[in-house]
């Protein structure tokens, strides 16, 4: 039987240093952690939290000091599971004398992709992270963006299922993530699971549909984002020709965002006044302002989240 979960660990820890250098503190600290298939997966935390730690664990790049995990319900170290797998790590450095091409050339054969197939794969990935331009160009003359989208066409090159990205979105430009995301997006598609960490939550929260975070090696909490995102307030969606209306409600709004459309978007207190006020206009009978439940931002979420745990550190 398929296991259920992508990824699986079991107490997984990890302490760099061996003997009496070995640090006190461990890097990961008894991760537990069950993510089912059909899944992206954001992995959150402060820089040193230990997501690194995690993936190089679940990559079978470095050895748990305890714990065991499994990867497509395999152990990080079988072979066969590796193939499956693609994989962006955290600072990738290529060979600056290779090009493009060259380069993907020595991974499809790595990959043992077979040679009739080779070209039309690289050129295929090339294409999706749009470098076609640059399959002759050599690895050294690219910047920290286009480098990063080598590393991701790498990832994708042999149809993984699955895919383990660590700070994909670094270095790209505000195109490149959207860009970046349509991929990943078109990855799910075709049934590839996704598990990957990043900085930047408002991309996180776009394009994923569970999340994990961790601080000081502990897991603080993971769900879908639904599950943790919490309900907070009241949100008003007015359409684009109402600015006077918006600006005379802004006064006793908790947020307010002009959107590139035109329309507007505030959110108040629950059981504010003003709201049933609202709910009788000849606007919001004639369906240009919409009353909806308002969720908490995931960043909101994750400050609060390394909030608490800081006092409870402390305390
Ligand atoms: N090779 C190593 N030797 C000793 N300590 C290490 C090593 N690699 C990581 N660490 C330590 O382990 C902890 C977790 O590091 P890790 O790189 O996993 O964090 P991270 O969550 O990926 O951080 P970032 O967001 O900055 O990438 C840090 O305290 C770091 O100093
Ligand atoms: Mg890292």
């Amino acid at each position: 039987m398929q296991d259920d979960y992508v990824i699986k660990t079991e107490d997984l820890s990890k302490t760099y240093g061996w003997f009496i250098w070995k640090k006190k503190i461990p890097s990961l600290d008894k991760l537990n952690i069950a993510i089912p298939r059909g899944s992206i997966f954001g992995f959150l935390g402060p820089n040193g939290a230990g997501k690194t730690t995690t993936i190089r664990l679940l990559m079978d790049l470095i050895k748990p000091s305890e714990g065991c995990a499994t990867v497509l319900g395999m152990p990080p170290d079988d072979v066969k599971t590796k193939h499956k797998i693609g994989f962006l790590p955290d600072a990738p450095a290529f060979s600056p004398y290779l090009s493009a091409y060259e380069f993907l050339n020595i991974c499809a054969k790595l990959l043992k992709i077979p040679s009739s197939e080779r070209k039309k794969r690289i050129n295929e990935v090339l294409e999706t992270v749009k470098m076609s331009e640059h399959v002759k160009s050599k690895l050294g003359g690219f910047s920290r963006g286009m480098i990063q989208r080598i590393g991701i066409a790498q990832a994708i090159l042999n149809k993984p299922e699955l895919l383990i990205l660590d700070e994909p979105l670094v270095g790209l430009d505000p195109h490149g993530r959207l860009e970046l995301m349509e991929i990943v997006r078109d990855q799910k598609k075709r049934g590839t699971n996704v598990f990957f960490c990043s900085h930047i939550l408002a991309d996180v929260e776009r394009m994923c549909d569970r999340i994990g975070i961790l601080y000081k090696g502990k897991m603080l909490c993971i769900g879908t984002l639904s599950e943790l995102l919490s309900e907070k307030g009241t949100r008003l969606s007015i359409k684009p020709g109402h600015d006077n209306m918006a600006k005379e409600l802004m006064v006793e709004a908790l947020s307010c965002n002009k959107l590139p459309d035109g329309s507007w978007e505030l959110v108040f207190p629950e059981n504010n006044a003003i709201l049933e006020k609202i709910r009788n206009t000849k606007e919001a009978l004639a369906g240009a302002i919409t009353v909806s439940a308002s969720k908490e931002s995931l960043e909101d979420f994750f400050f609060r989240k390394i909030e608490i745990a800081k006092k409870e550190k402390s305390s």
